[in-house]
């Protein structure tokens, strides 16, 4: 599938975008290692969390999908999962692979994690790393990359283990592993990163302590079954908020989003940058913040983006620097290396598009640097990455020629629907074959 946008046009409504990705792994991971039902809302029907929820069913757990969103979960306990037959084929998800690797350490039986070739290509080592410390015996491919051969019937026993980059997949790896570890398993990272994890064990009923920066949990308790209401995903609000934010005359309602102070980054660098945004009716929806987003356009203007705030925007850059190309002046990242290991190189894969569009960025080896100005058109290449492909979808507001945007097949994996809602919301699209 290709993306064909018009220029120009104006972003106005009111839109929930899906759930949240990270939940809805989550959601279906510890609802399956629950005892009782658990009845999940909102969740993500995209194709990452399918995977999860595919991997879960091939290890003999009965999983309903009512439709809407709304998934039931009977749970089998942290002793319960069976032994899959074949390989488990986690898709294009990082999530689902780094976490599931934590929680397939502790079982009893072998298991095999693949998935696409994008994910394939991305690195284990860092997850492999703490398994293996805490007595996993995993086998790789070359440089740690998946599949991932996980020998079944180890005794874990708890480790502390000190981050070494920012990263909530590698601490929920961890965590989860101690489920199944002897003793007391901790983690600090070296800057906060999302806690979702944390939060969702907390509501299952297991205790998760954060003293002085030292996240733990120890063995031996259970998880007990309970609702979960997965709010909409900010990362993929992320893209209508750029957009209301750059096309002149916009004015757009969010609602229902997420608002995890370990997620709002986005919100804080647009507001840094100029951006007209109010939160409205914040409230708490199952131990997670939620509000109501509006946002109006107004200028935007460039900066050098605080670097506290690269794990807290870590997925939303690629939009983030569509609104640098429209901002006046320079916008400055560093500290984000960890964009050269998502779906794709993230900072080589934006600088190629913006190259295309006309505008004007020098990549460093942890960030770029972007000059605002005028935006042309062109083809782009999304690097088969659903955020760079999105990202350049929203360009074509303030771009002056058409945007094609090749090979946009991964969108499904986060924002199933995608094309729909913004052309509902004013962004001139049209989804071929290609
Ligand atoms: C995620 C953590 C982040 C993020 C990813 C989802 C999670 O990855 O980029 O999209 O759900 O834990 P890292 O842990 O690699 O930073």
């Amino acid at each position: 599938m290709e993306f064909l946008l018009k220029p120009g046009g104006t972003i106005s409504g009111e839109a929930r975008v899906p759930g949240d990705k990270s939940m809805s792994h989550r959601s279906i991971m510890l609802g399956a290692l629950a005892e009782g039902t658990t009845h999940v809302k909102g969740f993500l029907e995209g194709e990452d969390a399918l995977a999860t929820l595919g991997a879960f069913q091939a290890m003999g757990v009965e999983i309903e999908r009512r439709g809407e969103g709304e998934v039931v979960v009977h749970g089998v306990g942290l002793h319960g999962l069976k032994a899959p037959t074949e390989p488990l084929d986690l898709g294009n998800a990082g999530t689902g692979m780094r976490l599931m690797a934590g929680l397939m350490a502790g079982q009893p039986f072998d298991t095999v994690l693949t998935g696409d070739a994008s994910l394939c290509s991305r690195p284990m080592g860092r997850v492999i790393t703490p398994l293996q410390k805490m007595g996993a015996e995993i086998e790789s491919e070359e440089g740690g990359r998946p599949p991932l051969r996980i020998k079944g019937g180890r005794s874990l026993r708890g480790i502390h283990y000190d981050l070494p980059m920012a990263s909530a997949q590698v601490k929920s790896c961890t965590l989860l592993a101690g489920l199944y570890a002897e003793g007391r398993t901790s983690v600090t990272e070296p800057a906060p990163t999302r806690d979702h994890t944390e939060r969702m064990l907390r509501g299952f009923g297991y205790q998760v302590k954060c003293e002085n920066e030292v996240i733990s949990l120890e063995s031996g308790g259970r998880l007990v079954a309970g609702d979960i209401d997965v709010p909409a995903d900010i990362s993929s609000a992320a893209f209508f908020l750029v957009a209301a934010a750059i096309a002149p005359g916009s004015d757009l309602l969010l609602t229902h989003v997420g608002i995890n102070p370990t997620r709002v980054g986005v919100l804080n660098i647009l507001t840094l940058m100029g951006a007209d945004i109010t939160l409205k009716n914040e409230r708490e929806v199952g131990g997670e913040p939620v509000a109501d987003i509006y946002i109006r356009y107004a200028p935007l203007k460039g900066i050098e983006i605080p670097e506290d705030q690269v794990p807290l925007a870590i997925d939303e850059f690629p939009v983030l620097f569509i609104a640098a190309a429209c901002a006046e002046g320079r916008t400055v990242l560093r500290g984000a290396e960890e964009l050269r290991v998502k779906e794709s190189d993230r900072l080589a894969a934006m600088a190629e598009g913006l190259d295309t569009l006309g505008v004007k960025s020098e990549l460093l080896d942890d960030g770029i640097v972007i000059d605002g100005g005028t935006m042309g058109g062109g083809k782009i290449r999304t690097h088969m990455d659903h955020r760079i492909a999105m990202a350049f979808s929203i360009a074509a507001l303030r771009a002056e020629e058409e945007i094609h945007v090749l090979d946009c097949d991964h969108v499904a994996t986060s924002f199933p629907g995608f094309d729909a809602l913004a052309r509902g919301l004013g962004l001139q699209i049209t989804a071929q074959a290609d």
